[in-house]
């Protein structure tokens, strides 16, 4: 089974989220490739078993533009039969903005057809040891996914 991870990072929380569950999928059994999404086509999720996108929240819920760029490719393709997971790292100050890209890629692979099967992990800021357990069990949900 092959995961693409891609996640959106400037100050390194999301990066170490994604790295993370790089080796949790791994462990899992899975082919896993992990890229930044400066350097990402959303095509790639088309090679892929498993779609995740870690990412980032900046300015109030506003995508960066490098965000809007993939989000953009990503909404034109059909992930119909796949699988997908969200997860990202936000801070709670920003209230109804918390994590809100996390829920705007949430929202876009379902509307592309793709099946969610692990609940989207949200984190303040830099990755705690309880938010490490977080991404496990995600993990490993996602994995199970695969066992039916
Ligand atoms: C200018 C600025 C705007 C931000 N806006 C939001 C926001 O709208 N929602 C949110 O949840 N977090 C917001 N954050 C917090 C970041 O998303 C958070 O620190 C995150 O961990 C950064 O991830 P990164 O290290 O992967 O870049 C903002 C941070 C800054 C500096």
């Amino acid at each position: 089974m092959k995961a693409q991870i891609v996640f959106a990072s400037m100050t390194g929380n999301d990066e170490d989220m994604a790295d993370i569950l790089e080796e949790d999928l791994q462990d899992a059994g899975f082919e896993v490739e992990t890229t930044d999404v400066s350097f990402a086509d959303a095509s790639s999720y088309l090679d892929a078993d498993l779609c995740v996108m870690v990412t980032y929240t900046y300015g109030e819920g506003v995508m960066t533009d490098e965000l809007r760029d993939f989000y953009d490719q990503l909404i034109e393709l059909n992930l119909t039969g796949k699988k997908f997971a969200v997860m990202g790292s936000g801070d709670k100050t920003y209230k109804d903005h918390y994590c809100e890209n996390v829920f705007d890629f949430q929202k876009a692979f379902k509307k592309i057809g793709a099946q969610e099967v692990a609940k989207p992990v949200t984190i303040e800021n830099a990755v705690k040891d309880e938010d490490i357990a977080l991404i496990d069990q995600a993990a490993s949900q996602m994995a199970e996914a695969f066992n039916d």
